[in-house]
């Protein structure tokens, strides 16, 4: 078949899925290059409660919720025994995990670190994940920011 009548005989559903492939394919659409490649917005307006009695039970023991990840550093409960940040990595977007052992936030997908306090340690991540503001009012902790 001659090329120019295979082309002509191609339908709007392969057109349409080459289309989306050469798309996927294209330079740069997930380069784990240095330096931020996206923009991650942190959630605003947050405000939630967690019950203590059933909730953060030990240390090292975290909850995800409304985009924070909240995470019992010590066992009292004292506010200053929980930290909060946003769960988004500042880099691309991925969810961070919390490492006990080295009581940091980890970004599973290029590596980025950040402090209980949510400052980067380790690029690519450039910028600090945000920290919200954590309160305990007998067993009931709030997370507002
Ligand atoms: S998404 Fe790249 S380090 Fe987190």
């Amino acid at each position: 078949m001659e090329r120019r009548k295979f082309i002509g005989s191609l339908t709007g559903p392969v057109l349409t899925a080459c289309a989306v492939c050469m798309g996927a394919c294209s330079k740069g659409s997930s380069s784990p290059s240095s330096g931020n490649t996206a923009t991650v917005t942190p959630p605003a307006g947050v405000n939630f409660t967690i019950d203590l009695r059933s909730s953060l039970l030990s240390v090292g023991s975290s909850v995800v919720q409304s985009g924070v990840i909240v995470v019992r550093l010590a066992a009292s409960d004292d506010p200053g025994s929980f930290t909060a940040v946003q769960v988004s990595c500042t880099h691309e977007g991925t969810s961070i995990n919390f490492n006990q052992a080295g009581n940091n936030f980890v970004c599973p997908n290029h590596g980025s670190t950040f402090t209980t306090n949510g400052a980067v340690t380790n690029g690519p991540a450039a910028s600090a994940l945000k920290k919200f503001t954590v309160t305990v009012s007998g067993n009931i902790l709030t997370v507002t920011g």
